[in-house]
């Protein structure tokens, strides 16, 4: 129930806008219930002989034009209170989206690795639009509602308190149905949520996954595993729709029940000529009546048990607590020099593993560190803490001397440029996804960064050039291109720290001359940590950090580390054979495209 109570703080900003709806609402009330009037009017005072058929003509006249006023105002206030309704409840509803997106931005990555991204999607779509039903009509609907049935029992009493007596417990026999339907139908509805979300959470990763499973045929399978998958949306909405329909239709019935014991008495009245007819189709038209907003009342209990079920979910995610948080007192990094230095640092992505055991590596300004180690050895996590994705276990990482964790995260990350191991391009120009390294870059800054990136000539040979539109993942572009776009949005952010997680995948000799060619000239004055794959790079690095498993196992140059016979040795043996040695010990490296670890 808290959860409702806090989804609609979510009207507060538009409560104004309830008046006039609510002003609308119960304008169609009240024309509402002039509707059993009329036609009680029509029956005894024109149909029935017992006045001058002048007056009754004149009756006739005064009800139509009470009908038809009644309609048209009617008609003209439910169009006002649905825009009205409709307004409020989007406007709440992008509120909700905005603010759980607000706050997907604020999460660590850590968050995203453990939750799916369909899973995220679904609590945009289907829990947030579990909660719009809250915000269309409920708060006015309950007033309006509320007051028809206070206004109609007193309508009732007013015409015949006979029949009203025994007919007003009618109603809380739908009290009974709430009771009795209200917990399953809870249930349901969040059964019919949780499968909703497995739905769109397995679509989102088949079709990012489409690539794989095409080259691994199996698409049967996926065929087989998905139709089972909306099948079994059938029997949780089955159970959800019948629930639903029979405590629907057991209020009706009671309802109805009602209706006809109202007719039994009173038709033995009018046919005693003790009531007039008109009386008692009025009357039995305001009971009617009642079974609108008593249907409501019924059916609101669902509509609050799915909404607090999507709202629960909405909740949980504001309510998670980002693992990496700017500290209270958090200052602004002022502008650095670039030494990095990570003391004793260990680490574990909560799995009880360590991915780093007591790591200590430092990079003075302007100095290139190169991180090289078999796959798993813990280069992209050592590279994730420099920018603060994930905080150590123990020990620290300093930049110019200030530990990361005493300075806010933008003003660490401002001034560090990252390439990462897989290039993600957004579905949207060449140029916008260069330019998402600074928004406020020109256009010749734009092209100035890709030129020194090596990509200007590849993109101008595009049909499009800057403009061409890249896919969901620039699936268009090769890897060692879109490489070279990311070391371009890289450049243009011009950062002192500058992390580069190399491509464990092979490039062409020509990409490659033209990355390293980039790379050179974007290193240029940064401290840079390149997380190596490439013979190439290792050669030009100041140091060369040796990981395994997690550990430091050897520091130094090139060729320290080979007359080492160590660590970095067997690594380079493994890749290049003997006879590689020999060439690299006179300085003479063979193609750039070789690798000194790779997968
Ligand atoms: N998000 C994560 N959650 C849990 N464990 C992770 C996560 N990322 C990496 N690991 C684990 O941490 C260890 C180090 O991984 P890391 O990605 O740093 O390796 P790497 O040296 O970059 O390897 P590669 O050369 O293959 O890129 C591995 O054992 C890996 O399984
Ligand atoms: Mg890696």
């Amino acid at each position: 129930m808290n959860s409702i109570l806090r989804a609609f703080g979510y009207l507060k900003p538009y409560w104004w806008l309830q008046i006039p709806a609510l002003i609308c609402a119960l304008g169609v009330t009240v024309a509402n219930l002039a509707f059993p009037w009329i036609t009680k009017k029509l029956i005894d005072e024109v149909f029935l002989p017992s006045a001058s058929p002048q007056q009754s003509l004149q009756s006739l006249r005064f009800c139509l034009t009470a009908f038809s006023l009644a309609l048209l105002t009617s008609g003209v206030l439910t169009v006002l209170r649905q825009l009205l309704f409709t307004y409020v409840g989007e406007r709440a509803t992008a509120d909700i989206r905005s603010d759980v997106f607000r706050h997907l931005q604020n999460l660590s990555l850590s968050y995203f690795g453990q939750e799916k991204t369909g899973r995220l999607m679904s609590t945009f779509t289907n829990d947030v639009g579990a909660m719009q039903g809250l915000y269309t009509s409920t708060l006015v609907d309950l007033i309006t509602n509320s007051l028809q049935v206070v206004v109609t029992l007193v309508v009732l009493f007013r015409i015949e308190p006979g029949l009203a007596a025994i007919s007003w417990p009618i109603v809380p026999l739908f009290a009974v149905s709430i009771v009795v339907f209200g917990r399953p139908l809870r249930h349901a509805g969040r059964h019919v949520q949780e499968r909703a979300a497995a739905i769109s959470e397995g679509l989102q990763e088949a079709i990012s996954g489409m690539r794989e499973v095409k080259s691994f045929t199996q698409e049967a399978l996926q065929i087989r595993r998905f139709v089972s998958l909306f099948l079994s949306m059938i029997p949780v909405r089955l159970k959800q729709a019948t629930l639903g329909a029979v405590s629907g239709e057991t209020s009706s019935i009671a309802a109805w029940g009602g209706v006809m014991l109202v007719m039994w008495w009173g038709g033995q009245k009018v046919i005693a000529g003790q009531m007039k007819p008109g009386v008692l189709v009025a009357f039995t038209s305001y009971l009617g009546g009642l079974f609108g907003p008593t249907a409501w009342f019924v059916s609101l209990n669902s509509l609050l048990q799915s909404a607090m079920a999507g709202a629960d979910r909405v909740f949980q995610l504001l309510d998670t607590v980002p693992q990496v948080q700017d500290a209270p007192n958090a200052r602004e990094l002022p502008p650095i020099a670039g030494d990095v230095h990570l003391h004793h640092v260990s680490f574990d992505y909560g799995d009880g593993k360590d991915a780093l055991t007591d790591v200590t590596v430092r990079a003075r300004p302007g100095e290139m560190v190169a991180l090289v180690g078999p796959s798993g050895a813990g280069k992209t996590t050592l590279a994730h803490l420099i920018c603060r994705f994930y905080d150590p276990r123990e020990g620290r990482v300093t930049v110019d001397g200030i530990d990361v964790r005493e300075v806010t995260q933008h003003s660490l990350r401002r001034q560090i440029g990252v390439v990462f191991q897989e290039t993600f391009l957004f579905g949207t120009s060449i140029r916008e996804n260069i330019r998402f390294g600074r928004p406020d870059a020109t256009d010749a800054e734009v092209e100035a960064a890709a030129k020194a990136a090596n990509a200007h000539g590849f993109i101008c040979n595009l049909p499009e050039g800057y403009e061409t539109q890249v896919g969901e993942r620039g699936i268009k572009l090769s890897g060692g291109q879109r490489q070279r776009i990311a070391i371009a949005r890289a450049i243009l952010r011009d950062p002192r720290i500058l992390i580069l997680d190399e491509a464990t995948s092979s490039l062409d000799s020509e990409s490659e001359a033209a990355i390293q060619d980039a790379l050179e000239r974007l290193m240029v004055g940064r401290t840079s940590f390149v997380v190596a794959h490439r013979l190439s790079t290792v050669l030009r690095a100041d140091r060369i950090v040796v990981l395994e498993g997690g550990r430091v196992a050897e520091i130094g140059t090139h060729a320290e580390l080979l007359a080492r016979n160590g660590a970095y040795r067997r690594l380079y043996d493994a890749q290049f054979g003997g006879a590689a040695v020999g060439r690299l010990v006179d300085g003479q490296v063979d193609g750039p495209t070789e690798q000194i670890v790779g997968r």
